[in-house]
């Protein structure tokens, strides 16, 4: 595996790569679980190379976010993907993708408001410009995301089809499912600040989620289960809920039906850990 640091050095190494066959990406922001490894395994199924990016963006946290707390493992990481298989991986600094005088943002309406586009203002345009410069920079054939972000992928493909990216095309940008831990909890960087206790209580999302879902199918009001979902959140131990909605899978439309194409999606906290979970209603 050959690391790169600079744009001077990636072309070169992604142009060689290129001569041999398919190269996919897979966008990551490192401390890297088993989560993100589905999503190496994945790309070195369906593409010849693969090239993985670790970025802690800083343009997607927030002011009072954990940007600087966010973990930092590169060693490990790096042994990681090595034993993966993965052939280059691009770790640029934050002044390699962030010259000084860089003024550009890319937005995108609709698919990013609400959910967490509405808890944390600004995240999803951090998101959109540097997906679409790690693209720009690697040109991979394909690209891999995690369904756990499912508004940042349905994020990422609307910008792929209004920019008229061909590297990945939409369709070349692959969601991969939610890989969870054995009480259910899907898998994050973030679940390394929960202390064993508050760990404990996050094993309650995905199973009030699992309820309110059997609910909503049982004949129970979309909004009612999502309102005892809530109040049973915030019995097992989490201090506030940000939101516990149903929507369309595709577009992200607020939706009261329980159409088994909509989804679940919530976000609660524990202590100052945040944690997301989405399922498909059917
Ligand atoms: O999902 C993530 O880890 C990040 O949002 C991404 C896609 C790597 C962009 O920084």
């Amino acid at each position: 595996m050959e690391t790169v640091t600079t744009l001077a050095r990636l072309r070169p190494a992604t142009d060689a790569l290129r001569t041999s066959g398919s190269l996919a990406l897979v966008p990551t922001m490192g401390a890297l679980h088993e989560g993100h490894l589905t999503l190496v395994r994945e790309a070195r199924e369906k593409a010849d190379h693969v090239a993985v990016s670790i970025f802690v963006n800083p343009r997607q946290f927030g002011p009072n976010e954990d940007l600087d707390a966010y973990p930092r493992q590169m060693a490990r990481d790096s042994a990681l993907l090595e034993a993966e298989g993965v052939a280059l991986l691009w770790a640029p600094p934050p002044d390699e993708v962030y010259p000084k005088g860089y003024a550009t943002n890319i937005s995108v309406e609709g698919v990013s408001s609400g959910l967490c586009g509405g808890d944390r203002p600004g995240h999803f345009d951090g998101v959109a410009t540097v997906v679409c410069k790690l693209f720009n920079q690697v040109r991979p054939d394909l690209a891999f995301f995690g369904e756990k972000d499912w508004q940042q992928l349905a994020v990422i493909r609307r910008m792929a089809r209004d920019l008229d990216l061909t590297r990945p095309h939409v369709d070349a940008i692959h969601g991969v499912p939610i890989v969870r831990e054995a009480d259910g909890l899907a898998m994050s960087s973030r679940n390394a600040y929960l202390s064993a206790e508050q760990r404990a209580i996050a094993a309650a999302l995905p199973r009030a989620m699992s309820g309110a879902i059997a609910e909503m199918r049982g004949g129970m009001a979309v909004k009612t289960a999502l309102r005892e979902l809530s109040a049973t959140l915030l019995a097992a131990g989490f201090d506030s809920v940000d939101y516990a909605e149903v929507r369309t899978g595709a577009d992200l439309i607020p939706s009261v039906e329980a159409d088994p194409e909509n989804r679940l999606f919530v976000a609660a906290r524990i202590g100052g850990t945040r944690l997301i979970d989405n399922r498909a209603l059917g």
